[in-house]
């Protein structure tokens, strides 16, 4: 046992850290290897990672520039005493901002003029010239409501529409940084009060794609990177920008820890049957599966459900695949390329064509494993083992849903899903 945590993180070196789609792929999907050296650390298949990151040095260096601190000043964090620069590098999230922030924008906008207060006692005084009956009193700065006439180009009319007007709200952080707000208000906050109001950086979990058993010392992960373009700027996710671009093969230091399941497990009996649906990223703990099932020698069949965009670029772990079919581990192979043809088939699609025979592995006590899309593809799955249940098991809407929730999933524990 190791006593590596959250709190307490490994030190680990990246290995490798390579693409998986092909040329002229629309995505950016890397194979990541982690070394856990002397460690100690140990996972079975159906855990996940937790991988700490940092921020871009550029991203840094330009927030300080903009807020025209100086990036020596030492400053208090959760994490003890450190230079401003380092806070801001480790400490904290600066790559998307938070309504914390904006809501202040509502003391440092008015301080320059008390202009929302002046056009917000206008309305209230137009309202009441009107008849109107809206008016709710109270502190005029947090009780504005949204009013499209006042969005023009006065800042502190901009900043009572942000606060008070949900939906305008998720819209205008949804694409911006801390950069992006400081220059559009032209605002100026001290790196203290700055750092109160923003987020502390927190770790992101992966589906480990590796079984320890088949890589000793390793652990391995299929990440999607997450990158994107807003207001001239290229920008992405934070914990996979930085394994992508900041981290260097071999040499940075990238703090890891053990997230273990309890519940997405292999069954014990290597001879059950188990049907893995994982498209995209969700392919992850299914290498795993596959690489343990290999090991263990289970006899149990196992049947891989996967797609993603286009097999010519996202045929990821062919090669694995391809030996795991010709040498008999893999039973059947099912695949959903959703952009190769003009209608999108996704695996729930697959999983009804082939609903007689799930029916069958289901009646013969197979496991069913779900990765991915939390969203929309776990949704969608979930309800196509409902309609399978009631075309095949010929069962009432009611009995199959109590059958794919409560028997399958809850009594039986081999409904099983690890979705985000
Ligand atoms: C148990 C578990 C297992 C997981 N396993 C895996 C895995 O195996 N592989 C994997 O890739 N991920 C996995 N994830 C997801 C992973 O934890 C991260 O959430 C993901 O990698 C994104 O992290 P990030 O720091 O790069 O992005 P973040 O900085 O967290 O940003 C992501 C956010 O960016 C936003 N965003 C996306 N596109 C745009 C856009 N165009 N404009 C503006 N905003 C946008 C979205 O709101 C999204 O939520 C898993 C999650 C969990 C909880
Ligand atoms: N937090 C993050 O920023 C982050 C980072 C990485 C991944 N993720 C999430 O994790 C999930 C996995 O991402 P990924 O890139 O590995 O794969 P993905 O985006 O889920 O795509 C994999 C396949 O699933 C298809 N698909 C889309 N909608 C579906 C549905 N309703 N039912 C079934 N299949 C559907 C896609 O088809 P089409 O694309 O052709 O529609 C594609 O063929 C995504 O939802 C993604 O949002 C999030």
């Amino acid at each position: 046992m190791s006593n590596w945590s959250v709190k307490n993180p490994y030190q680990s070196k990246v290995t490798e850290c390579y693409v998986l789609n092909g040329p002229d792929s629309k995505k950016e999907t890397r194979h990541i290897v982690f070394d856990l050296g002397d460690s100690g650390l140990d996972y079975k298949v159906g855990d996940a990672l937790g991988v700490l990151s940092e921020n871009p040095p550029h991203t840094v260096d330009e927030l300080i520039e903009v807020s025209g601190w100086d990036s020596k000043q030492i400053v208090n964090t959760h994490n003890g005493e450190r230079t401003l620069r380092d806070a801001l590098k480790m400490d904290f999230e600066i790559h998307r901002v938070n309504k914390r922030f904006v809501n202040s924008l509502v003391e440092k906008v008015t301080s320059a003029g008390m202009r929302i207060t002046v056009t917000l006692v206008e309305r209230y005084r137009e309202a009441v010239a009107g008849g109107g009956s809206e008016w709710m009193g109270g502190d005029t700065s947090l009780v504005a409501e949204p009013n499209p006439s006042i969005q023009g180009d006065d800042p502190a009319a901009k900043v009572a529409n942000l606060v008070s007007d949900g939906d305008a709200m998720e819209d205008y952080i949804w694409s911006r940084d801390y950069i992006d707000v400081i220059r559009d208000f032209d605002v100026q906050y001290d790196a203290e009060e700055f750092l109160e109001l923003i987020d502390k950086l927190k770790p992101r979990l992966y589906s480990i794609a590796s079984s320890h058993d088949a890589h000793p010392g390793f652990v391995e992960l299929t990440v999607g990177i997450v990158r994107y373009s807003h207001h001239g700027r290229d920008r992405g996710g934070l914990c996979t920008v930085y394994m992508a671009d900041e981290v260097e093969i071999g040499k940075t230091d990238v703090g890891v820890f053990m997230s273990p399941t309890k519940s997405f497990i292999l069954p014990e009996d290597k001879s059950t049957d188990i049907i893995m649906v994982g498209p995209g990223t969700g392919i992850a703990p299914f290498r795993a599966f596959m690489e343990q099932r290999v090991f263990d020698n289970a006899d149990g069949k196992n049947w891989l459900f996967f797609g993603d965009q286009s097999e010519k670029t996202e045929f990821y772990y062919k090669d694995s695949i391809e030996s795991w079919l010709d040498e008999g581990h893999l039973y059947r192979f099912t695949t959903a390329w959703s952009r190769d043809q003009e209608e999108k088939i996704y695996v729930q699609h697959r999983l009804k064509e082939h609903g007689a025979e799930v029916w069958e592995w289901f009646e013969r006590g197979a496991y069913f494993y779900i990765c991915g899309d939390k969203t929309y593809m776990a949704k969608d799955v979930h309800r196509t083992l409902i309609e399978i249940a009631m075309e095949h098991g010929g069962m009432s809407e009611e009995d199959a849903t109590f059958f794919i929730e409560k028997t399958m999933m809850r009594e039986e524990k081999r409904y099983l899903r690890d979705v985000y």
